[in-house]
């Protein structure tokens, strides 16, 4: 991006970068063959989001999947350090979760947020992973606490968290319920979801009522969604939303000692690693909406922008 704005300005494919140099103690430069592109992209570039990602300077490079291989490291040390913490060497095929750089040909990593990719994936499907399987995995049981057993609600079962979500708690063997619409309730129901409500006709917290869950999830920002959650929350359950807000009267949540939390998703490569593991044992599959090459970003960022894709935009550079 060379400014904040719309996307037809602000944003320009620019393949003539200089190749970035894996300078620091501790980075690797990794060739880039897939990425993918989220929401909180657009709303950089158009300015959404300078509170949580302040831009040091411009020319800024989005992204913040990837899925590439390692070319170098910056140093000896590094290099062996890699190999003998985390086993990657140069040549390795690997995926991370980043805050920039992702929508490029080449990125300058921390050696310590790559993680192999996993053996079953293409490039461009592993680099679709990262950043919505982190979010869900932590909202749902770093900041959601969920456990086998537990009953959760997804708010946006579609939504490319909310599938990752769904996924990631039947494999922890909770209870899932979601939200989406009725042309999406096949997918999230082969997907494992036991109870699917159709948010256009639907009001989750009335059909959900004094049904005691432990955990709401909420992927969308649905409108007062901390408040309404009071109704379908046991005392004590747990409410995290990564993008709403909390709302004007919070008294019955809060009576009922529901809390409201925002998260913002953390790179963990540990995290990564499960979710790795996830994808290699069958219970955790990419959605892929669409796919497009890096040099129609513009048209994969409007893409996403509608809000209504099901699964991952997908870009790939070589
Ligand atoms: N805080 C963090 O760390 C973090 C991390 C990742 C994402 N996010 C944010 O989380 C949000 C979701 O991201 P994403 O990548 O998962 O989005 P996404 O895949 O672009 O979401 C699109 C999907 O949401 C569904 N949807 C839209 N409105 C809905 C509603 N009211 N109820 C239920 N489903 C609805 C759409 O289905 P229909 O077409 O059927 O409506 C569509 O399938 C974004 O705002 C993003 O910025 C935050």
């Amino acid at each position: 991006m060379t400014k904040y704005g719309p996307i037809k300005e602000a944003l320009k494919v620019d393949q003539s970068f200089a190749k970035p140099v894996a300078r620091q103690p501790g980075e690797a430069l990794i060739r880039i063959h897939s990425s993918s592109v989220n929401p909180v992209d657009w709303k950089i570039l158009e300015g959404h989001a300078k509170d949580l990602f302040p831009i040091e300077k411009f020319p800024h490079v989005l992204g913040m999947d990837l899925c590439g291989t390692i070319e170098s490291f910056s140093d000896s040390d590094t290099a062996s350090n890699a190999k003998a913490e985390f086993d990657l060497k140069v040549g390795d095929s690997v995926f991370a979760m980043l805050r920039k750089g992702g929508l490029a040909d080449y990125c300058v990593v921390d050696v310590k947020h790559l993680v192999k990719m996993p053996h079953n994936l293409s490039y461009m499907e592993a680099g679709t992973m990262p950043l919505v399987c982190v979010t869900s995995y932590q909202a749902l049981f770093q900041v959601g606490k969920l456990t086998k057993g537990q009953k959760v609600l997804i708010l946006g079962g579609s939504a490319a968290t909310g599938l990752a979500g769904v996924q990631l708690a039947k494999r922890a063997g909770a209870q899932v319920a979601v939200t989406c619409s009725a042309r999406n309730a096949a997918l999230v129901k082969s997907l494992g979801a036991d109870t699917i409500i159709d948010y256009r006709s639907n009001d989750w917290a009335e059909s959900l009522k004094g049904q005691d869950y432990d955990l709401v999830f909420d992927a969308v920002g649905d409108e007062n969604a901390y408040i309404r959650s009071a109704q379908v929350l046991k005392r004590g359950g747990h409410f995290v939303t990564i993008i709403g807000s909390k709302g004007d009267d919070t008294s019955a949540p809060e009576s009922k000692g529901i809390e409201f939390n925002w998260w913002l998703a953390q790179p963990n490569r540990t995290h990564l690693e499960d979710i790795k593991k996830a994808v290699e044992e069958g219970t955790l599959k990419p959605k892929i909406h669409a796919v497009y090459p890096l040099t129609d970003l513009h048209r994969a960022m409007e893409e996403n922008k509608t809000g209504h894709a099901v699964g991952k935009i997908a870009i790939t550079m070589v």
